[in-house]
């Protein structure tokens, strides 16, 4: 369904949406440019569901690829344990910016395979998927292909040293890795060989009709449906989904040793997150949301780095494989800080963590609704104009309704709020006023929301100004119209929380409980509370300090040092707490180091074997950076006896040896007193 043919049922009927977001990458922090894309994308639809719809939000990890592989390897760690680590890092944070998903899955999931292979398999079955022979940059000594981005040497254009293997950031040209001048290998500094390899390929060719059809139907912003035009005039190329081994992902069906590329299976993550979420949720049902003649709603928020794959590749595979296609792609700008780039040394690469060490989510999101529209354009925070919007804004004018009103009614009026309101058809302008809101949020204009909520606001408090119950107040005889007064302000302002409830929930949920009526709904707004009970009043928002600011920019500046300038909590913060139960599984032992060996290929691990008392284990401990192998030989440590075995690259290891550290030449294995005997239990 297009949007168009969308605007005739908006009204009509209890909606079924699905609505996802991009999947952040499992390899690294998530930063203020990755809650751009979750408020939006949450405001929309808490929005959705606010008016009573049926809308779920779906997203996940982008687990997959390179880099992560790469950097589990930096820290000797499987990739699916480093993408774990980032997973929760983010659900945590998501749940922090009170973004409120559905399911944050994993790319990284049986379902995801399986429905990755089934796509595929279509795609090939119909004759989409071709294999060709390529050459590519090979580095002999990690014995492995290496992407674009793992290639540096000398722009073949401008001359510029050190650029990367797809395009210099100097002169911003793109070129073929190959054209690099003197190329070496990020990983290892040597030369790359190109090396023949066969890799396939979707040929999305075959889809140019339907995709030129496609971006017609107002799937995408006019922008988007320009840019992707200005693409079909340059041929749709065909897309190599193949990664060769080792590559952390899904390997091919009949195909070992090769795997598909990450963004292979990343968008087809949206559908395992969901298929995911509908078994622990069995009343929802996956056909009924991606079968192709589904009448449910399916939109995919993303920035605008990602429209290529979310405008061509997707709807093609989807389409291709027999699943409906999206009902539209939302494309949001880039954040800007200060009107630049975030910016490590700056200190405004800002983690998303950092903000809520020093500010609850309700300003962030107020902040960026304000600025976020339809079109794909760039939101700067300027943080100056952040303190100062919300000071005046949200405390000064909104949360002020409430805080210059409600004293009158708790102190003078035992908490009861009067039958009638002292201005009905304010309020009913107020009620009137949430259609073209409602159109506002509908068309992701959260900034003419705002502009439109704002000026009911100015509104509100002018009543309060002319009314000025403090001045009733001192006359006995007025008692009544203080009463009536203040119950007419607290309900304009009710209104007011209600249609900013999408945007500002936790603010809401306090207001909620100060008006001590239930949720604020939207199908709520036309009815006034009268004659009811409210709670004491208490300040609903705290002003924003500038030395806040200052203290989560030095933060960002801080995490900026290496490992060993951090304090070691900073880096690797306490875990949640376990049980004496929990500990006690762990099984640790004394156990005397009979033999320790340098690991081929291998620039963090010593091989150790241990005696742990009428038995042997084989440990790679990572602790080459601090220990040379004869160093450890009759040495005593502590070992995890009953750790399961894991599959290194370089064979078995049968446990873990505790060390602790920074990391680096700071590491220190653990060494009981003398007389400990290997194989003695620790208790
Ligand atoms: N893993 C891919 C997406 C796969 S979707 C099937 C990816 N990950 S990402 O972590 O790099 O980015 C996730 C989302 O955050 C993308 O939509 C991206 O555009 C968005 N943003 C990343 N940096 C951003 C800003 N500075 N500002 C706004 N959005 C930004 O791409
Ligand atoms: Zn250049």
């Amino acid at each position: 369904m297009s949007l168009k043919n969308l605007q005739k049922v908006v009204n009509v009927s209890k909606r079924k949406i699905l609505v996802t977001m991009a999947l952040p990458y499992a390899n690294g922090a998530l930063h203020l440019g990755h809650m751009v894309e979750a408020i939006q994308t949450d405001i929309w639809v808490r929005f959705q569901q606010l008016r009573g719809h049926d809308c779920h939000y779906i997203c996940a990890s982008d687990a997959h690829g390179t880099p992560i592989m790469i950097k589990a390897r930096e820290m000797n760690l499987e990739p699916a344990d480093l993408a774990n680590k980032y997973r929760q890092e983010a659900a945590a944070d998501y749940q922090d910016f009170s973004i409120k998903l559905d399911n944050f899955y994993t790319t990284d999931s049986p379902e995801n395979y399986e429905l990755a292979c089934l796509i595929y398999q279509r795609l090939k079955t119909k004759g989409d998927i071709e294999t060709r022979e390529i050459t590519q940059a090979y580095d002999e000594e990690a014995e492995m292909f290496l992407p674009d981005r793992f290639i540096k040497g000398e722009c073949p254009h401008c001359h510029a040293k050190d650029q990367y293997g797809d395009n210099c950031e100097v002169c911003s040209k793109t070129y073929d890795s190959g054209e690099l001048i003197e190329p070496r290998s990020v990983l290892t500094g040597k030369t790359p060989v190109q090396k023949k390899t066969a890799h396939y390929f979707f040929q999305l060719a075959n889809y140019e009709t339907y995709l030129k059809q496609w971006v017609s139907e107002e799937h995408l912003q006019p922008e988007v449906a320009n840019k992707l035009k200005e693409w079909f005039e340059t041929g749709l190329k065909a897309w190599d989904i193949t990664r060769d081994k080792p590559y952390f992902g899904f390997e091919i069906p009949d195909a070992p040793n090769k795997y598909f590329y990450v963004w292979l299976d990343a968008p087809v993550g949206y559908m395992a997150s969901f298929k995911n979420y509908c078994t622990q949720h069995p009343s929802i049902n996956f056909d009924e949301f991606w079968s192709e003649d589904s009448s449910t709603e399916l939109y995919h928020f993303i920035g605008k780095d990602i429209t290529y794959f979310h405008g061509l590749f997707w709807p093609a595979m989807l389409h291709g494989a027999g699943f409906r296609t999206p009902t539209a792609v939302f494309t949001h700008g880039f954040l800007t800080i200060d009107g630049q780039k975030m910016s490590k040394s700056r200190g405004t690469f800002i983690k998303a963590r950092s903000y809520l060490n020093h500010f609850e989510p309700t300003y962030l999101r107020y902040y960026l609704a304000a600025k976020l529209t339809s079109r794909v354009e760039d939101i700067d925070l300027n943080l100056e104009d952040f303190t100062q919007r919300i000071n005046a804004d949200l405390v000064g004018k909104l949360v002020n309704i409430a805080s210059r009103t409600a004293g009158f009614i708790n102190k003078k009026f035992d908490n009861q709020l009067a039958s009638e309101l002292e201005a009905p058809a304010l309020y009913q302008q107020f009620v009137a006023e949430g259609e073209f809101i409602a159109q506002a949020y509908e068309a992701r204009d959260f900034n003419r929301a705002i502009r439109l909520i704002m000026s009911l606001t100015d509104k509100a408090n002018q009543y309060v100004d002319e009314k000025k119950p403090w001045v009733l107040a001192k006359d006995v005889e007025q008692a009544k119209t203080v009463q009536w007064v203040c119950t007419m302000a607290l309900n304009l302002f009710k209104v007011l929380m209600t249609y900013l409830k999408p945007i500002v929930p936790d603010l809401a949920a306090r207001t909620e409980v100060f008006l001590n009526q239930g949720s604020l709904t939207w199908d709520n707004i036309k009815t006034p509370y009268l004659n009811v009970r409210i709670e004491k009043f208490k300040p609903l928002l705290q002003r924003i300090e500038a030395e806040k600011i200052n203290a989560m920019l030095a933060e960002n500046k801080q995490t900026e040092l290496p490992v060993t300038e951090k304090t070691i909590l900073d880096e690797y913060p306490i875990k949640p707490e376990i049980s004496i139960d929990d500990f006690s599984k762990i099984d640790l032992r004394i156990a005397k180091i009979i033999k320790a060996e340098h690991v081929e290929n291998a620039n963090k691990l010593i091989q150790l074997t241990l005696d742990i008392g009428g038995g042997e284990k084989q440990v790679f401990a990572g602790i080459k950076s601090a220990y040379a192998p004869e160093d450890l030989v009759g040495k005593m440590t502590v070992m995890v006896a009953n750790l399961a075995p894991r599959k290194m690259r370089f064979g078995l290891s049968e446990g873990m040896v505790l060390a602790a550290g920074a990391g680096g030449k700071e590491l220190w294995i653990l060494s009981p007193d003398e007389g400990a005997m290997p194989g003695m239990p620790v208790k």
